[in-house]
């Protein structure tokens, strides 16, 4: 009996031609009620499969995730784990929970459509309406001669996020250390990086990387309404794409982001060099020019006494743009 799966897989492959119903009961060796009945399946689960009387069936991508969908667009090198929920209370918390009881054997990515208790950077709370954003979390085993490098790994993921975001809408993707993404100036992916320690082995086991993309998020909360943002108005392409592209671009990435060899990227698309901003790091309260991120992703400030400091943490709180406005 085929599953609705290979049916799936073979019509996206089709698509978005039609694929006849011998054509299909044929190549899965089964008969054409079998595959009617697999493509009612299939529509029952969301898929949307138009049926055309002496042509088939044909696919038609929609808005709904699936990690069908997804792990088919990805490079047949980058295979993590896909888990896909319709509601989570967060992507982070699910993995957190998840590693507590088996550690990860592999990448894990846990996709939801929406998110009741999603939460960011100092406690602070992430809007995660249905339908129109992406919120996952990207599980990484971290095995025991394993190096981690906390600052590479946030501004390599967030260069892999603005990757993606220009490379399927057309917009201008601003960065503004360590890893808000902007676009017109306002925040529209935030990312969160966790780690989980095996205190027995004293050693980290999982690092988690969370991201929360506002792609077509309007109805922001008032405290966020002036500085959140969504990526764009109209999708021509879906969530799905959006997170096999930004998949590919984050494992391809991982494979080599302790040399930071995307750096060059980063301070490009970084809105804050040469910018004189106030910066929140513990208890302290820095403000200076910005005068480069280094190699190891540390913000290289000029303080006014003319001193500089290196800061590997810490939250941009305010942008004065000596050259340009912005409105965050
Ligand atoms: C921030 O801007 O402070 C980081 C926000 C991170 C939000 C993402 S959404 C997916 C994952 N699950 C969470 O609860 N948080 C992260």
């Amino acid at each position: 009996m085929a599953t609705q799966t290979e049916v799936l897989t073979q019509l996206m492959q089709t698509a978005p031609a039609y694929c006849s119903g011998d054509e299909l009961a044929q190549l899965f060796g089964i008969s054409r009620t079998a595959i009617w009945k697999t493509i009612q399946s299939l529509q029952g689960a969301g898929y949307t499969i138009e049926s055309r009387h002496g042509r088939g069936y044909r696919y038609v991508p929609n808005n709904q995730l699936s990690a069908t969908v997804i792990q088919a667009a990805l490079p047949s090198k980058i295979a993590p784990q896909l888990v896909v929920l319709p509601t989570v209370d967060s992507t982070n918390a699910y993995l957190k929970r998840l590693v507590s009881q088996t550690p990860l054997s592999q990448p894990t990515v846990v996709i939801s459509d929406t998110q009741t208790a999603g939460y960011g950077r100092s406690g602070r709370a992430f809007y995660s309406p249905e339908a129109t954003g992406i919120y996952l979390s990207i599980g990484l085993p971290m095995h025991p001669q394993q190096s981690f490098d906390p600052g590479l790994l946030t501004t390599g993921t967030a260069v892999a996020v603005a990757k993606t975001l220009t490379e399927l809408f057309e917009v201008q993707v601003e960065l503004k250390w360590v890893n808000d993404v902007l676009v017109n100036h306002h925040k529209v992916v935030g990312i969160l990086s966790e780690a989980v320690a095996d205190l027995e082995a004293g050693q980290l086991s999982t690092v988690i990387v969370g991201i929360g993309i506002n792609l077509m998020t309007t109805d922001f909360p008032k405290a966020l309404a002036t500085k959140a943002g969504a990526v764009t108005a109209k999708m021509d392409v879906t969530r799905n794409e959006v997170i096999s592209t930004l998949l590919t671009e984050f494992f391809t990435s991982y494979q080599t982001y302790t040399t930071g060899d995307f750096m060059a990227d980063y301070r490009r698309l970084s809105m804050v060099i040469n910018q004189q901003v106030e910066l929140k790091s513990g208890t302290k309260t820095v403000t200076g020019i910005v005068k480069d991120i280094d190699s190891t992703g540390a913000l290289v400030v000029q303080l006014p006494s003319g001193q500089i400091q290196r800061l590997n943490s810490g939250e941009i709180t305010k942008v004065n743009l000596l050259t340009g406005a912005y409105h965050g």
